[in-house]
């Protein structure tokens, strides 16, 4: 018989790894609303022009990584691998700018990928993300990345870096484009291939190849800080002061250009040095051409998104995930036919006031329901036999401390509720 397995690049989040997600991804609720951004999703598939047009023909997400298929309609969709373009197709779609003129959107989502799988790099994996649509003010790229900082200082992770970048926008570009084809050109042949086709379309995705050939011819490129038109220039320099009154770290790097093609004037990346050679946590900038380019009207937007897998890894090699235990509160045992019904009523009694509470439901013997009780690291262990159901009364167990006692029915639930604090 065939043993089916998971495919390549795809995890089973496993009962014991269960809290961990639960908890992060609550972490992640809390502090969005904390800062007013509300909640979204949007479906699994969309067209592929979607992604072509809003990510870019020539990045490696759309030329080489999407799982596109084509529907029994002959429809080209593909399964999302990433938020910002759906984000933006539903705003646009559903009109969510005629209902204020600033949204703050936020999501947790799977994505998908194919890209060759190593540790951090998956097929499917999970983003949280938020998105600011309808201001080109600094003031919110600040916020961005400070609301992104938060979340992982609210979960607890340190030693995290920042690296920040102006790509300016088309008008600025557009000259700096030529200069740094300029200096590629004479050393063209002895970039990677990969370079080489970006050489005409997009000759910045060079700057921030990680062949190590590609980073030594680049060493000397010219830098695109020194070619920002003003208002390029002044709404980096803003985000830079801003930054400081938050007391933000932040690097500046001038060959941070990010791999997908929709950005403007910002972009950032966090890294970790507790993640292997995939260290980025956490990417995102300005994109105010995209929602003009999915056809919609102009609108200014920044956003990033980060890695639930990756920021997993970081809080596991920091120890931020240990000793999370899922305790089981009570474990109801009867003794004999007469008590099973009574325990039956107590055990969804006990459920609707809120405890983790379960029984047997395998015709263990007594011994043995203590035992799995045991290895549930039950907190307290309710017997009902003959004497009790006489006395209308439960002996409960301490299981941490092996101390019994006798709690009348009328008295368990306050009781239980005082002592599991
Ligand atoms: P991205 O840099 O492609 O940006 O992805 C953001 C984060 O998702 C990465 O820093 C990483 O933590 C995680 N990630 C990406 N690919 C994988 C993978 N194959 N396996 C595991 N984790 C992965 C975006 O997706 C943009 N939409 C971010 C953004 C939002 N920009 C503006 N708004």
């Amino acid at each position: 018989m065939t043993q089916y397995r998971r495919l390549k690049g795809t995890h089973d989040v496993l009962p014991e790894d269960g809290l961990k997600w639960i908890k992060v991804e609550n972490e992640i609720h809390q502090l969005m609303q904390v800062y007013n951004y509300n909640y979204m999703r949007t479906p699994i598939f969309e067209k592929t022009s979607l992604f072509a047009r809003g990510i870019g023909q020539l990045t490696d997400i759309v030329s080489k990584e999407m799982y596109s298929f084509t529907d029994r309609g002959g429809k080209s969709l593909t399964l999302k691998p990433e938020m910002t373009a759906p984000i933006i197709r539903a705003y646009l779609e559903n009109k969510l700018y005629a209902q204020q003129s600033l949204n703050k959107l936020y999501y947790i989502s799977p994505l998908f990928r194919q890209e060759n799988p190593q540790a951090g790099r998956l097929r499917q994996f999970h983003q949280f993300g938020a998105e600011a649509l309808g201001s080109p003010n600094p003031t919110i790229d600040a916020e961005i990345i400070n609301l992104a900082l938060s979340i992982y200082s609210s979960l607890g992770l340190k030693n995290l870096t920042l690296k920040i970048n102006s790509v300016g926008d088309p008008i600025c570009r557009i000259p700096y484009k030529k200069t740094l084809q300029e200096y590629i050109q004479p050393n063209l042949a002895k970039y990677c291939s990969d370079c080489q086709k970006r050489f005409d379309e997009n000759p910045m995705r060079i700057l921030d190849c990680k062949n190590e050939t590609c980073k030594t011819l680049n060493k000397d490129a010219p830098k695109i800080s020194a070619h920002l038109c003003d208002d390029c220039k002044i709404h980096y320099t803003q985000l830079q002061i801003l930054l400081d009154q938050l007391n933000i770290k932040y690097e500046l790097d001038n060959n941070l250009v990010r791999g997908l093609d929709y950005y403007t004037r910002t972009v950032f990346e966090i890294t970790s040095m507790d993640l292997g050679s995939q260290n980025a946590i956490c990417g995102g900038g300005r994109y105010d051409l995209l929602a003009e380019e999915l056809g919609g009207q102009p609108t200014a937007a920044v956003g990033f998104a980060s890695g639930i897998e990756r920021l997993l890894m970081v809080m596991e090699k920091q120890g931020l995930l240990l000793s999370e235990e899922e305790r089981l509160q009570v474990f109801l045992i009867p003794v004999g036919e007469a008590a099973q019904q009574i325990i039956t009523e107590w055990l969804y009694k006990l459920r609707n006031a809120g405890f983790r509470t379960d029984m047997d439901y395998l015709k263990r013997s007594i011994k043995a329901q203590m035992r799995e009780a045991h290895r549930q690291k039950t907190r307290f262990v309710l017997i009902l036999g003959d004497d009790e159901l006489k006395n209308k009364n439960f002996s409960l167990k301490f299981m941490d401390k092996n101390e019994q006692i006798s709690v009348p029915y009328e008295q368990l639930i306050s009781f239980l509720k005082s002592n599991s604090e």
